[in-house]
């Protein structure tokens, strides 16, 4: 199963989940979270992490020996920014040296400037709460393009706004932590206007070549029945998880049925300002897909019952338990839905360019004896949904590229480094790098461009 030619094969990482080297930047929201007993998996948090930061050569050797065409890591504000405000030059020159690096091995570098570490200075003046971040996010945005512009085409504003809003001002198992349904809208609505105050400025100063997105994360959902009310609990679901962040970004402004979802909570109107959402609707080139699993939904009697899915707002429908084979995190591994999820996403978007910017699994890795990971699970999982993408391609969808997430084990948030999602395992005592099994077979995907029919 042949992929086009120029297909972009790669692999993702994010800056807390990985770098490490936490003295040589500001403080992030992350950090305080995971200070708090309880909020973090076996108490671990990201300040050694992978320690990349000190071993991104080592790390770029091995993303050139798979034969890596990508690199999609993340920018932490904190780190040139550690006030959310002021440069910190030395900062920045890491990423300016990983760019180098990368581009030395003929390796394109795809920077996210936003993968949810918040400098924590900018949370004690209100956060994502506050419509001043997005402002702050656009000047970050700016000082990063103006050092790296010169090398870079392909720009990502914010990884995930559903997770660093919802997760992160809603249902509080994120950093900052905070449980307030209406203020986890304002929060999605500001880090929308964050991507389109950067989407525009850096549009400004750019050069006729270089592209410009953000990433989502779809959660598709699948209903266990057909009748009107499981249509209405899919509708529920799509519209808060889905559309809220895409319909904005596509220039078509919240949608009457996601406000009225919402609008008992009286939050949402009042934060959006005049011309908000021109703003939010700047022209993206492409949409980043992050997919894992669909979600399954069932719809529940009374209408106005809350559900049991801890998204803001979301009423008469409850989230029902995933269908096996499951990964290590629980989550189900569906590969049709990837494939649905861009035809929905090639009609519902007019055709827009889509790169499937994360998609992996969890598996409980050891090194074996023989001193391989022999992670057979994760190379099913990849080809599968590799296939998914392909079978969307030859429908006529327009995939540019394809992120396996993640190029290293790393620190998977709440979970700490309970959940390894690498190519590459990490031994997080001695902190070895050995690239698995599903690394090789991928590396191989890569070099024939095309994967095995299954
Ligand atoms: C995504 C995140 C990424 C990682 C994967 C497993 O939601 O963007 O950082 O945690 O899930």
């Amino acid at each position: 199963m042949r992929f086009p030619t120029r297909f972009l094969w790669g692999a993702g990482t994010s800056s807390y989940q990985i770098e490490g080297a936490a003295a040589g930047r500001g403080e992030s929201i992350w950090d305080t979270f995971c200070a708090v007993d309880g909020n973090v998996l076996g108490g671990d948090d990201g300040r050694i992490a992978c320690d990349h930061y000190n071993r991104y050569t080592d790390d770029v050797r091995l993303m050139s020996e798979l034969g890596l065409g990508a690199y999609r890591f993340s920018v932490s504000w904190p780190r040139v920014m550690p006030d959310g405000k002021r440069l910190a030059p030395e900062g920045l020159d890491f990423y300016s040296r990983l760019v180098d690096e990368l581009l030395a091995r003929g390796i394109e570098p795809l920077p996210t400037l936003f993968h949810w570490d918040l400098p924590q200075a900018l949370e004690d003046e209100g956060g994502w709460r506050s419509r001043d971040t997005a402002e702050r996010f656009a000047e970050y945005a700016v000082v990063v393009h103006d050092a790296l512009g010169d090398r870079i085409r392909q720009w990502t504003t914010i990884n995930e706004p559903f997770c660093s809003a919802f997760l992160g001002y809603g249902s509080g198992v994120h950093a900052p932590g905070v449980r307030e349904p209406g203020t986890a809208l304002v929060a999605a609505h500001h880090h929308l206007l964050a991507h389109g105050r950067a989407v525009t400025a850096l549009r400004a100063q750019a050069r006729p070549d270089q592209v410009f997105a953000l990433a989502l994360n779809f959660a598709p959902a699948l209903a266990d029945g057909g009748s009107p009310a499981h249509l209405e609990a899919v509708r529920k679901w799509n519209a808060i998880h889905n559309r809220f962040f895409l319909d904005p970004v596509l220039g078509r402004g919240y949608a009457e049925d996601v406000l009225a979802d919402v609008a008992h909570l009286d939050a949402l109107e009042p934060a959006i300002k005049d011309g908000d959402l021109e703003v939010i609707g700047a022209k993206i080139d492409w949409l980043g897909v992050n997919f894992y699993a669909p979600t399954r939904v069932t719809p529940i009697d009374d209408p106005a019952q809350p559900s049991n899915a801890p998204l803001p707002g979301l009423r008469g429908m409850n989230v029902l338990p995933a269908r096996g084979p499951l990964t290590a995190f629980g989550w189900e591994q569906t590969p049709s839905s990837l494939t649905d999820l861009l035809q929905w996403l090639h009609s519902y978007c007019d055709g827009l360019p889509l790169v499937v910017a994360e998609n992996g699994a969890s598996f409980e890795d050891k090194v074996s004896p023989d001193g391989h990971v022999h992670d057979t699970q994760r190379t099913a999982y990849f080809a599968s949904h590799i296939r998914a993408v392909h079978d969307a391609i030859e429908s006529g969808v327009d995939v540019l590229g394809y992120v396996a997430w993640s190029l290293l084990d790393n620190f998977e948030w709440s979970m700490g480094y309970s959940q390894r999602f690498g190519l590459i395992h990490v031994d997080f005592d001695s902190l070895r790098r050995t690239v698995k099994d599903s690394a090789r077979f991928y590396s191989e995907v890569i070099s024939r461009n095309a994967v095995p029919a299954g």
